[in-house]
């Protein structure tokens, strides 16, 4: 299978990889020179350095920020005995922290052994060694990210659902599942560029919060750290990639982006309310809750902000002049309509 498991190796498909396509950049596309982010990434990287965040004695009263939880705004929550609010903290924090798993393990380090292995792809050497040092990172984060939850699990003695897939991974997979198999190359590439270059800014705001265990924060914010490094790698793939699509790839890529940056950002509203039900609200209240908290102008702003970044590194490339691209930002709210 060659997909998002990043089981590229030894798979029937690499012999006709799809990716082949991408062995010549459009000469007035071509690359400029790549500048490595990973120079000290020996003394430096989480995996090489930080050392095991194990969670403090005695523990804070929760164990993550309400202020960080986006519910917490609403009445009916913080009304809520404090059980049920750490219980809803505790599910929020799984949450993140399957989404980080998950995403780390089957979507980035799926592309990321791809182009690490596969000279097809058109990476110098240097991009390929970057490549490779990120899979570190990401099975690291993957690793701490399991750790930090079984510690809080067994900490708090507040139990994980056992089956917490990310709502990301069934988005990404419904709108690859009609592409032809180049079309669903390109749109895996894609969705890691927009995931690595939205996610410092994701993991820089998850950071702020002070009420959270010391060792949780620390995780966030070796994460946060890595990622730095990950992005600057990630928005020169963003130039390398694009030059190396025809035109007509580049019109799909121009009208995915924004469902690809949408489906990223979102939040599992479904799965939030089953939190807030789970936790002693009805279900006419726990609804009332994620509409109220979930579908309102302060939400649209903060992922239109969290996005900006991105958008602008494909902006740059031109990949949103057509006007089928524009009715996609607009119709995932990412572009303010006057
Ligand atoms: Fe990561
Ligand atoms: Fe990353």
């Amino acid at each position: 299978m060659c997909g998002t498991a990043g089981l590229f190796l030894g798979c029937e498909a690499a012999l006709t990889c799809p990716l082949q396509l991408l062995r010549s950049p459009d000469a007035e596309a071509a690359d400029q020179p790549y500048s490595s982010a990973f120079h000290s990434w020996d003394e430096k990287a989480s995996v090489r350095t930080a050392p095991r965040r194990v969670l403090e004695s005695p523990l804070p009263a929760h164990p993550f920020p309400p202020e960080l939880v986006p519910v917490f705004r609403h009445p009916l929550v913080t009304q809520l005995p404090e059980p049920q609010q750490n219980f809803l903290l505790a599910q929020h924090l799984y949450r993140y922290l399957d989404f980080t798993t998950q995403l780390e393990l089957v979507v980035v380090n799926g592309a990321l052994l791809k182009l690490a292995l596969q000279a097809e792809y058109g990476l110098s050497e240097p991009m390929r060694l970057d490549a490779l040092r990120m899979m570190c990172d990401e099975s690291y984060h993957a690793l701490f990210s399991v750790d930090m939850k079984l510690q809080v699990t067994r900490a708090y003695g507040i139990a994980a659902p056992t089956d917490a897939r990310a709502w990301f991974l069934t988005r990404l997979e419904r709108l690859l599942c009609d592409m032809d198999p180049t079309a669903r190359e390109v749109a895996k590439l894609l969705f890691v560029t927009v995931s690595e270059t939205l996610i410092s800014a994701s993991l820089a705001e998850h950071n702020r919060g002070t009420a959270a265990p010391a060792a949780v924060r620390d995780m966030l914010q070796d994460h946060a750290i890595d990622e730095g490094r990950h992005h600057v790698f990630f928005a020169y793939f963003a130039k390398h990639l694009w030059a190396r699509l025809d035109t007509a790839e580049r019109l799909h890529a121009g009208r995915l982006i924004p469902h690809l940056i949408d489906a990223f950002l979102s939040a599992d509203t479904g799965a939030i309310e089953g939190d807030l039900r789970s936790a002693g609200l009805s279900h006419d209240d726990a609804h009332q809750v994620a509409t109220e908290i979930y579908l309102n102008g302060d939400v649209a702003r903060q992922k239109r902000q969290a996005a900006s970044r991105t958008m602008r590194y494909f902006a740059e490339l031109d990949a949103f002049h057509d006007g089928s691209a524009q009715a996609e930002l607009v119709r995932y709210g990412l572009v303010e309509v006057t």
